[in-house]
């Protein structure tokens, strides 16, 4: 395996191609893009890396899957009255679907649907509380009190966010948010800041393996639903591309980031910081589609 590792980080080192950093985020517009790193959390406790694996970057969406668990821990299956489980077939920042909806996101994982579980997990607390709670639920799955939010990616998404704010304030005028927009953006642009190196984050994504070894964060079936979310929406209006060339559970982020799982097997994350036209990593896709095919790991 780790020889597998080594070969993927060298073919993409090697790659001409290496997507597109994202420029709309200004702090996100500057990161090198000749950077590839990846990490493999076994259940058994093993861990393997290669290429910048400790270098840590902004893990942007991928934070939605940690927010949907911390969501769920606090209000269960009543979630699903505020947000659906269908993919959008949308960019991850379309406002198109909410109007036709009535104000209820497809899912958690676009931007609409994830302030919906920021406003939740945020519930009667202020942000520096919820922070605290979802940094904490971090932690606690990666065995490390290190991993932090980087101030700076923040305030350079509050400013520039305009976006995010009107899909907020769409929310709210549709009765879909509890708390203020200002605070519901102020919790989730700290969210979206948070930075791990692929070593912390695939250690973080253990919890949603299934075996006896892993922290019990999450119930089972709240495991298995997390992983047909990140099978079914993790990439957007690419998530039916990931699922044919990978054939496993992910989440990407802007920031180049894809937190992957094997279930029963390991927890995986990718990062390269060049995006494909989705807004997923492109060396980050390649390199699981060439990881799934060697290691016949695909759950199909
Ligand atoms: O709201 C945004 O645009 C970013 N904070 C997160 C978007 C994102 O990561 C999309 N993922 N590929």
């Amino acid at each position: 395996m780790q020889e597998l590792l080594s070969e993927i980080a060298k073919v993409a080192e090697a790659s001409p191609d290496k997507g597109e950093v994202a420029t709309y985020i200004p702090e996100l517009a500057g990161v090198n893009p000749d950077q590839f790193g990846i990490a493999v959390a076994f259940e058994d406790g093993r861990l393997l890396t290669a290429g910048d694996a400790e270098v840590p970057f902004s893990i942007q969406s991928v934070s939605k899957v940690f927010a949907l668990a911390l969501a769920l821990g606090r209000v269960g299956d009543q979630l699903w009255y505020r947000v659906g489980r269908e993919p959008s077939g949308l960019s991850f920042d379309s406002i198109l679907l909410l109007e036709r909806e009535d104000g209820i996101p497809r899912n958690p994982f676009i931007n609409a649907g994830a302030l919906v579980t920021t406003d939740t997990y945020l519930a009667g607390s202020n942000p520096r509380e919820a922070l605290g709670e979802l940094l904490g639920f971090i932690r606690a799955a990666a065995d490390d009190d290190s991993i932090h939010i980087n101030e700076n990616v923040a305030q350079s998404e509050l400013t520039t966010g305009h976006r995010n704010f009107s899909l907020a304030h769409y929310l709210a005028s549709c009765g879909n948010l509890r708390s203020s927009v200002d605070k519901v953006l102020g919790t989730s642009c700290h969210q979206c800041g948070i930075e791990m190196s692929c070593r912390q984050l695939a250690m973080a994504g253990r919890f949603l393996i299934e075996s006896a070894n892993m922290p019990p964060l999450v119930a089972a079936l709240r495991r298995r639903r997390i992983n047909a979310m990140m099978m079914t929406c993790g990439h957007y209006d690419g998530s039916g591309d990931f699922a044919f060339r990978v054939g496993l559970p992910g989440k990407s982020g802007v920031g180049g980031g894809i937190l992957v799982i094997a279930p029963g097997r390991a927890s995986i994350a990718v990062w390269s910081p060049g995006l494909n036209r989705y807004g997923n990593s492109k060396l980050g896709t390649e390199a699981m589609e060439m990881f799934a095919k060697r290691t016949g790991w695909s759950v199909f």
